[in-house]
């Protein structure tokens, strides 16, 4: 048996930001990143449709882009003293994904972030509050997703927690939000919400149910992201309801080892000054992933599917793998995204010489590969792996050669 869940309303299109007026609660917490929401006036409407369903509202401002789980925790005293009865997150997948966490912590004082990282093990919620997610960004699909991914800085890790019940109750999926989004932020989050598409496409969890909305999202983000990217709002629009079909389909049919190799990436250099930003990194390791997981006879089929659903070409499935992984080399390419790590700029930008250091690299590599392996995306991958493989792929990753094993 197998489960198919999503939030219980979604609110989408012009004008869907309203909806917060019709919310039956007394107080509401207002969770939110560092300013883009205030500055482009959005959390002002936020507070004001709240005050308007006659609700007491506090906010909990300035979530950093990956947060800690020092946010969190803090966070969820904020919320202790407050007893809001409906949590309501707004921005990016940082703020989200924060105030998930936030809830969880809430709602089960005692709950320890190892708890919390149990996976489809966090206890029941909705006993003090619900949970209302607003996206600004086309990528993460957090306002639909059962997972929430948080960093842990002592260890440089990023832990996906992952339960159904920490799917929100509402969705508000409104295209003005992600109207402000700059260029490199669109680049990056519809690179990530094409790896989740083609992620839980070839996933081993995928079902009936799931198939339809990733290889459809796969479609519309080929059709749309570029222009997006070049400021095109009536696509950027459709951008953000494609993120969030991919976001359906892999909140049911889970990910692979592009988001444990991301994971366990994104903030293990931080001490040379950058993170690997999160879309990015799936950008660079989707293609080499491909290449590796089509050694698996039935994932080649499916990516054979998705290459003709896109209208790729190839006379048999080993050219339409092909096709695919030029096709999205080319997207990185059109969206100055680096094709690997030795190119990627602390700016996130491709360069001669990036900002991770080769010899640092090949120092972490073992323990970077070991972590990645046991990530909680890489169990539905459809092709296995161990330590030893993940080192190898990881370094085509880092050099951009050629996956051959
Ligand atoms: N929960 C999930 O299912 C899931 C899936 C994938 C990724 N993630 C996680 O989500 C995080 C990344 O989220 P993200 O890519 O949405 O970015 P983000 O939330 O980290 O935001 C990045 C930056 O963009 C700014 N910003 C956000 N919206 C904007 C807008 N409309 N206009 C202008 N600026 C805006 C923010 O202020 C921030 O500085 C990572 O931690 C990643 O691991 C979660
Ligand atoms: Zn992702």
């Amino acid at each position: 048996m197998a489960r198919f869940t999503l939030p219980r309303d979604l609110y989408h299109g012009e004008g869907a930001l309203e909806t917060l007026k019709t919310l039956k609660g007394t107080r509401a917490m207002v969770c939110v990143g560092g300013g883009s929401m205030k500055k482009f006036g959005f959390l002002d409407k936020v507070t004001a449709y709240l005050e308007e369903a006659g609700m007491e509202v506090k906010l909990f401002e300035g979530i950093e882009p990956d947060p800690s789980v020092d946010t969190v925790m803090r966070g969820a005293k904020e919320m202790e003293a407050f007893q809001p009865d409906w949590i309501v997150a707004i921005g990016g997948g940082s703020p989200i994904d924060a105030a998930k966490a936030m809830w969880i912590k809430y709602e089960y004082p005692e709950i320890t972030f190892e708890e919390m990282c149990v996976v489809f093990g966090i206890p029941e919620l909705r006993r003090k509050a619900k949970f209302c997610a607003i996206p600004s960004t086309s990528g993460t699909a957090t306002e639909v997703t059962a997972f929430s991914v948080i960093t842990d800085y002592e260890k440089g890790i990023k832990y996906p927690l992952a339960d159904f019940e920490i799917t929100p109750d509402i969705a508000i999926v409104d295209p003005a939000l992600a109207e402000t989004m700059p260029q490199k932020l669109t680049a990056h989050t519809g690179m990530d919400a094409m790896t989740h598409a083609i992620e839980a496409y070839v996933s081993t969890a995928n079902s009936d149910f799931t198939d339809p909305l990733a290889i459809f999202a796969i479609k519309m983000i080929q059709e749309n992201l570029i222009d997006s990217y070049n400021g095109d709002m009536s696509k950027r629009a459709t951008m953000h309801n494609a993120q969030c079909l991919a976001g359906m389909a892999f909140s049911n049919a889970l990910l692979g080892i592009v988001h444990s190799m991301a994971h366990k990436t994104g903030a293990i250099f931080e001490d040379f000054g950058a993170h690997i930003i999160h879309g990015a990194a799936n950008a660079m390791y989707l293609p080499k992933v491909i290449a590796y997981n089509a050694k698996d006879e039935t994932a080649k089929k499916r990516y054979g599917v998705i290459a003709d659903f896109m209208n790729l070409g190839g006379a048999n499935d080993d050219e339409k793998v092909a096709n695919l992984i030029a096709f999205l080399r080319d997207m990185n390419d059109k969206l100055n995204i680096p094709q690997c790590i030795k190119n990627y700029g602390a700016d996130s930008y491709p360069c001669e010489q990036g900002f991770v250091p080769e010899e640092v690299f090949l120092e972490r590599l073992p323990e970077i590969a070991k972590n990645a392996v046991a990530d909680a995306c890489t169990g539905s991958n459809p092709r296995s792996i161990n330590p030893e493989q993940m080192e190898k792929l990881l370094k085509c990753c880092y050099y951009d050669t050629e996956v051959d094993f």
